[in-house]
């Protein structure tokens, strides 16, 4: 199972003073240092965190693989198809919202994301989507073309209590299975952290885990490199070792 590194809150805290450190090109290093499988970043319409100038940057250095999060916009598909990151990962954008709130309505935009997904792949470029663990979401990101879906834990990570935490978890673990059947490589992320990620990393037939703010969080503490190795410990733990 790998760990895709999202570094975007490195960019965050530069962003903060409008200066040069810390640099994301850094981060990466020092996530692929860990053990990280990819890095990830998020280009948002608002250019909040990431700048065009990192992408740039990350899609000739990035020596692992390079996820790029990206709206599906025209702006964004022509970027993805000059700088071609490894995969990109569409996900929904609202101006006003602090982190990806929910997954793509990939049923609700068929058409629409189909084209955004030929236009990439045809420019070189894998897609994954980014959606909620629905059924109708799974079987519509199929049809659109998507190679690779990335399945929304927000869901579990914001659970009251154990119960819907369990809940939460058996709609991932069926959602896993689901995409499994259709052929669909299976990523999963958003509010994983330290405390609740094993019972996530033990799912079978989860591929990869994309996690940002945990362990963008504890690299202040013990530098990225470490934070993405930790993470890693215990996603093998959680595998029994693998
Ligand atoms: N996956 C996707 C598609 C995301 O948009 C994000 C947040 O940028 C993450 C994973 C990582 O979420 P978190 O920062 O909560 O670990």
């Amino acid at each position: 199972m790998r760990l895709g590194v999202n570094i975007d809150h490195v960019a965050t805290l530069r962003q903060a003073r409008g200066t040069f450190e810390p640099d994301p090109v850094a981060a990466a290093y020092a996530a692929e240092r860990g053990g990280a499988a990819h890095i990830t970043i998020h280009l948002r319409e608002d250019r909040r965190h990431i700048q065009e100038r990192d992408l740039e940057i990350l899609s000739r250095t990035v020596a692992t693989g390079l996820d790029l999060e990206m709206a599906a916009t025209e702006e964004m598909v022509a970027l993805a198809r000059k700088y071609k990151p490894t995969f990109v990962t569409l996900v929904p954008e609202k101006r006003e919202e602090l982190t990806t709130e929910g997954g793509l309505d990939v049923a609700g935009n068929r058409k629409r994301l189909a084209e955004v997904t030929a236009s990439l792949n045809e420019g070189g470029v894998p897609v994954s989507m980014f959606v909620e663990p629905v059924e109708e979401q799974i079987a519509a990101a199929r049809e659109a073309g998507a190679g690779t879906i990335e399945i929304h834990t927000g869901s579990y990570a914001n659970a009251r209590g154990p119960d819907e935490q369990f809940k939460r978890r058996a709609e991932i673990a069926a959602a896993v299975r689901l995409a499994a059947s259709l052929e669909l490589s299976v990523s999963v992320g958003h509010g994983l952290n330290y405390y609740n990620v094993k019972p996530i990393a033990a799912i079978s037939g989860i591929e990869e885990l994309n996690i940002g703010h945990s362990i963008v969080a504890r690299a202040i503490f013990v530098g990225l490199e470490e934070a993405t190795r930790q993470m890693l410990a215990l996603m093998r733990e959680a595998r029994g070792g693998l």
